[in-house]
């Protein structure tokens, strides 16, 4: 049985809530994999029952390798964001083999739906930070041996980017919540973080079902006339949907057009390869528009009795307002270097 599971990306949105579910009822200990043992998030999860950590970076095979000697079950989210299309394609696939090397028991990846592939591989659909973590689990999932368990946890959009990122509305001078995104009549399959880190622990605790599974999660698929409603029922506050064109949409954006997909590395980072903040988001957005996602919400229900079903119900669960609250790590350390 598995007892000892290594989190990268634990410090993060995502992983945070993986080790929280793992470690409440001290069934599992947790390693955290973080670069900065002292950053707050890190000395947050270290204060919980049954975390260590260790330090070091997802861009160097040694730490993994080491890292990977301490435990044997590992939960891997990249972060896209910060090392780029090319490196997590990389890695990812170099990260499966050193847990196979290592003898790790149970290997869980962190993905996101293959856009360009479920859009038939069709360039419209292109978003770097979608497939380099699809095109990571078809290799895992085919690639899989009989000494280790490997599964993939495909999520999607956090809802909670309505408190900070993507989804965020513009607060007009008469209290309206202005919600401009180009999403047509299409809808975006969000996912409560929360609920992340319950499928993650159901994983684990289900080797023999989860073997082999692509767990494709979700909370709602939400249309924005539902978002808007739902804003309002919730809030009270008076909320309005602005249908924009991707070119309009990008034209209000704060990341300069020539600004890199992975926009969480150094500041004065350039495009040299891989996609463009704009041209990443571009293929996102229309994934979304176009609806080329799906979900069987009946099997999720089945897994999690318990998880949070709908917009409405986790506006309710966390107390929507339509106000800011930080939410990524990535944006939090960027704020704090005094980064747009
Ligand atoms: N935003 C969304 O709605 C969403 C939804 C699903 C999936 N994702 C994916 O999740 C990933 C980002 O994770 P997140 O959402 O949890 O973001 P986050 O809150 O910004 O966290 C980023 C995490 O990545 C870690 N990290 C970054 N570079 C690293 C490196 N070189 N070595 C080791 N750790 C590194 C950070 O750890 P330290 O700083 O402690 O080292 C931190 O734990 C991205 O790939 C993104 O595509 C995002």
């Amino acid at each position: 049985m598995i007892k000892k599971i290594l989190v990268i990306g634990a410090t993060g949105a995502q992983g945070s809530t993986v080790v929280r579910a793992l470690v409440h009822d001290k069934k599992y200990e947790v390693v955290i994999f973080t670069r900065n043992l002292s950053s707050e998030h890190a000395q947050e999860l270290l204060s919980l029952p049954g975390v260590s950590a260790f330090q070091g970076n997802t861009l160097n095979e040694k730490d993994i390798y080491a890292a990977f000697r301490q435990v044997d079950g590992v939960y891997c989210n990249l972060d896209g964001f910060a090392i780029g299309e090319i490196n997590e394609t990389y890695w990812g696939i170099r990260t499966f083999e050193i847990a196979i090397e290592t003898g790790i028991k149970h290997y869980v990846w962190g993905s996101l739906d293959y856009l360009v592939k479920k859009g038939g591989y069709n360039s419209k659909y292109r978003c770097g930070h979608y497939d380099a973590k699809g095109r990571v689990a078809d290799f895992i999932l085919q690639n899989k041996t009989k000494t280790m368990k490997v599964s993939v946890l495909t999520s999607g959009p956090y809802m909670e980017m309505l408190f900070d990122g993507v989804f965020v509305p513009k607060l007009q001078e008469d209290g309206t919540l202005i919600y401009a995104h180009p999403i047509g009549k299409g809808h975006v399959p969000m996912v409560h973080l929360e609920d992340i880190g319950k499928y993650a622990r159901w994983i684990f605790d289900h080797p023999q079902k989860s073997d082999g599974l692509d767990l494709e999660v979700a909370t709602e698929h939400v249309g924005w006339k539902n978002l808007v409603d739902c804003v309002q029922r919730v809030t009270g506050k008076k909320a309005v949907f602005i249908d924009l064109s991707l070119q309009d949409f990008f034209a209000k954006s704060p990341m300069p057009k020539d600004a890199p997909a992975a926009w969480a590395q150094t500041p004065d980072a350039k495009v040299t390869t891989g996609q463009t903040y704009w041209e990443n988001f571009s293929g996102w957005w229309s994934a979304w528009h176009d609806d080329i996602v799906t979900r069987d919400y009946e099997m999720l229900d089945n897994i999690l009795p318990d998880r949070v079903r709908s917009l409405e119900e986790w506006m309710r669960k966390v107390k929507y307002d339509g106000a800011f609250r930080p939410v990524l790590k990535d944006l939090v350390d960027r704020r704090k270097a005094g980064i747009r």
